[in-house]
């Protein structure tokens, strides 16, 4: 039985991923004993979660755990779903709340360093993500880097949507894109090497840069300002695309997930970035790309951007 944690049990995102792994979307047919983590004070809301996925009968739900306790919560676990942060609201940027958010991401870093399972999966979903998940893998020295992961599968998500309503196609038709660099307002969802149905993709550039890059970078901006609250189903289906492809591979198909640099397409090492990538349990940058001077500052701006949330982060130590 794998031991799968949850954090910010209580909060709107894992109302819904909660289901998605307990119906095995994620993991499989394999059973799965949850670990929901939560603050003090939310501890009673996420008793209440706990207890409506009780109510589910799921059959692959073995125990289901609520704590407040960091340690115990990542003793043992194999996956974690590091969610549980504040979210922007209108008006502000995600690297706003890195100041606010930072800290949770150190103490659960030294807790997964402390007690996880050899081979722990972590996959920060909380903003600033990407940082966040830089925090979270510093403040784990035992545990290999390439353990932590931070979420753009939502990123990714929407550009393939919205680049296959472009063409009039549905959007399985779309495959290689890649969205680079931070979850941020910097991030460049690329259609360079784009196909449709196989075919190699053509937009028209004013398009491209004026309303696709902006549009998928300010998405998140966008459902805040209609929806009142940050994405949430979206976003947990996002976590469940990621972490399954993660796990289960994606048979040679392209997916965006960010991960720690080691120095691919010029990006500082450590970083944790957007990249193009294939996993077979393992990701593995698509590398041998090559950058027109367009592509290359929009990948600089990226890597500055999380430079400069690096510096921030640093002080934490
Ligand atoms: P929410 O406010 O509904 O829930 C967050 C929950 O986290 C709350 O219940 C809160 O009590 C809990 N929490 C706070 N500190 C915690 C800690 N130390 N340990 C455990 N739980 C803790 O927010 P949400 O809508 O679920 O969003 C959560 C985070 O995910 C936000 O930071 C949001 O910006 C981010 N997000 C990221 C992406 C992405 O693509 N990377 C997409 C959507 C949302
Ligand atoms: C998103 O992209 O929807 C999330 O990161 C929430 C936000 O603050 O935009």
């Amino acid at each position: 039985m794998a031991k799968i944690v949850v954090t910010g049990a209580a909060g709107n995102i894992a109302y819904s991923l909660l289901w998605r792994i307990a119906a095995g979307d994620v993991f499989g047919d394999e059973p799965v004993d949850l670990t929901l983590l939560e603050i003090p004070d939310a501890v009673r809301a996420a008793e209440g979660t706990a207890m409506e996925l009780a109510d589910s009968a799921l059959p692959l739900v073995g125990n289901i755990e609520v704590t407040d306790d960091a340690l115990k919560a990542f003793d043992g676990a194999e996956a974690a779903f590091l969610v549980g942060a504040k979210p922007r609201g209108k008006g502000e940027s995600r690297s706003d709340m890195l100041v606010a958010n930072g800290q949770i991401f150190k103490r659960q870093g030294e807790a997964i360093n402390n007690g996880a399972a050899d081979g722990i999966r972590v996959l920060v979903v909380g903003n600033p993500a990407n940082t966040n998940a830089y925090i979270a893998s510093k403040a784990a020295p035992d545990v290999p880097k390439d353990r932590f992961n931070a979420l753009m599968r939502l990123d990714h998500n929407r550009a393939q949507s919205m680049l296959a309503d472009r063409l009039s196609v549905p959007s399985r038709s779309i495959e290689r894109l890649a969205v680079w660099g931070n979850h941020s307002d910097t991030q460049f969802p690329d259609v360079t090497y784009a196909t449709a149905d196989g075919a190699p993709v053509e937009v028209e550039r004013d398009w491209y840069t004026e309303e696709f890059i902006p549009r998928v970078a300010g998405r998140g901006a966008e459902i805040i300002e209609v929806r009142g609250k940050s994405s949430a189903a979206s976003a947990a289906s996002a976590s469940v695309d990621h972490m399954r492809d993660w796990v289960q591979g994606t048979e040679g198909r392209w997916a965006t997930a960010a991960l720690p640099s080691t120095g691919e397409y010029g990006v500082d090492e450590g970083l944790m970035f957007g990249f193009p990538a294939t996993s077979d349990g393992a990701w593995h940058v698509v590398e041998g790309l090559s950058l027109n001077d367009d592509q290359r500052a929009r990948l600089d701006s990226n890597i500055a951007a999380l430079r400069a949330e690096a510096a921030i982060a640093d002080k934490l130590f």
